[in-house]
């Protein structure tokens, strides 16, 4: 019988290159967590109504590319394809905008799960960490959550990465604009599936990548004409906010984003060392969502960041992450008595916080050696009979080789002085 394989699309993080994969999700949570926002966490799957309304009914990720399903009791639920939905419904059932303490800001890392074509950068099942701010119609949020997401990248040693910035409008320029657009898409030459788009969702018509249908959108009217004065106010704000902060942002008229809810600023992360699937990260406000899924008016912005996407990114500007050695001390026990010994010292040792190692399975010095080496450890202890029936054990610097007696009573002391 053949192994089993990962399911097409998917992919494992294994040691030690998954170490950076913490490591950006730390980082990225940074930010965000000294901006005040509180760690929420979702189940996987949601009933897949949540996803229809609040994602929206004619989305790609609707039609075709959620993990629905039927369960053996009736329930009809889906693998979350994003997380703002589910953040919302939990806000919304646990009443967290009724404490008079908005906006409830809340932060989140998990996986999503998408049946999309693989390929690089696009998976069926990937990691985001992301960051939702709900219940407060105030610019200031909406450029906190760029600057965060900027920062959150700067902090990795990212810089080959640029913010495209868009405003989609509220309920009342939405129509508007909806209808100017329908009319002039209704005028060009388009294929069956695209003029039934025109009808259900045009402003995703912008979004087609297909040169044939690209070169006959150079004309199309732009959103930003047709913004209503509220509207462009509040853009204007956020733009202002963000030149201030010293961000530097690229005005994408064309940005529409693949989920329906948003209203006014939209934005994306894009990089280009990513190929075809360069967006990093992305999000906006959706002030109408809440009201969507059967919650009351809670205007809300927030982003998702791919962490996936952020690691190949790193690849593709050649950044390697410092990232702490998993272990410092690695011990040798040479013989069955200093395997005990050596085995409680580990566990002293560990307790200390000191991230320590021992040889299992009964190594020989050499072999121990090697595995000393490569865990990367700076210390290796090494004990032998002779050693501990004077009460010592051999500590050895593992990049300059010295090596000296310490006394079994003073290891951890003497340890954590010599990693100092
Ligand atoms: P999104 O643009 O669909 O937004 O996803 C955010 C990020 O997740 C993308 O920029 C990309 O880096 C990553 N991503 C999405 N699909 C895949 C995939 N198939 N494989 C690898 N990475 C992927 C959202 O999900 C919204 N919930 C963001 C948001 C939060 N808007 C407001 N609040």
């Amino acid at each position: 019988m053949s192994t089993f394989q990962a399911p097409k699309g998917t992919y494992d993080l294994i040691p030690p290159h998954s170490a950076t994969y913490l490591a950006v999700r730390d980082a990225i949570a940074a930010p965000v967590r000294r901006a005040g926002y509180g760690y929420v966490e979702t189940p996987g799957f949601e009933n897949v109504e949540l996803f229809a309304r609040g994602v929206g009914e004619s989305t790609d990720i609707v039609t075709k590319e959620m993990y629905a399903f039927e369960t053996k009791g009736g329930d009809r639920l889906a693998l979350r394809p994003e997380g703002t939905a589910s953040v919302l419904r939990a806000a919304l059932q646990a009443g967290l905008h009724k404490g008079g303490n908005l906006p409830v800001k809340l932060w989140y890392s998990g996986s999503y799960y998408r049946y999309e074509r693989p390929q690089k950068g696009r998976y069926r099942h990937f990691s985001q960490v992301g960051a939702e701010a709900i219940g407060a119609e105030d610019p200031a949020l909406d450029a906190e959550l760029v600057i965060l997401a900027h920062d959150a990248y700067r902090s990795l040693g990212l810089r080959g990465f640029r913010i495209l910035l868009n405003s989609l409008g509220d309920a009342k320029c939405r129509p508007v604009y909806r209808a100017a657009l329908q009319e002039f898409l209704r005028g060009l030459d388009l294929d069956e599936d695209t003029r039934h788009r025109i009808d259900v969702n045009p402003l995703r018509v912008l979004d087609d990548k297909r040169p044939a249908v690209r070169s006959q959108l150079a004309d199309a009217p732009l959103f930003r004409d047709h913004l209503c004065e509220d509207c462009r106010a509040y853009h204007a704000q956020v733009r202002e906010l963000l030149t201030a902060a010293g961000i530097a942002f690229e005005d994408d008229p064309t940005l529409v984003r693949g989920l329906d809810y948003y209203t006014r600023t939209t934005f994306e992360f894009v990089h280009d060392g990513l190929g075809s699937q360069s967006a990093v990260g992305g999000g906006g406000r959706y002030d109408g969502l809440s009201e969507m899924i059967g919650g009351p008016a809670l205007p809300s912005v927030g982003w998702a960041l791919g962490v996936d996407r952020t690691v190949l990114a790193l690849e593709a500007e050649g950044i390697t992450l410092e990232l702490p050695a998993s272990t410092d001390v690695y011990a040798v026990p040479l013989g069955e008595e200093a395997r005990q010994v050596l085995f409680a010292q580990v566990t002293e040792l560990r307790r200390a916080g000191v991230a320590t190692d021992l040889a299992y399975g009964g190594k020989g010095l050499k072999n121990a050696m090697k595995s000393a080496n490569r865990s990367g450890a700076r210390l290796a202890l090494v004990a032998g009979e002779r050693d501990l029936a004077e009460g010592l054990v051999q500590l050895k610097d593992l990049t300059s080789g010295e090596q000296r007696p310490v006394a079994l009573d003073a290891l951890v002391d003497e340890v954590r002085k010599a990693l100092d």
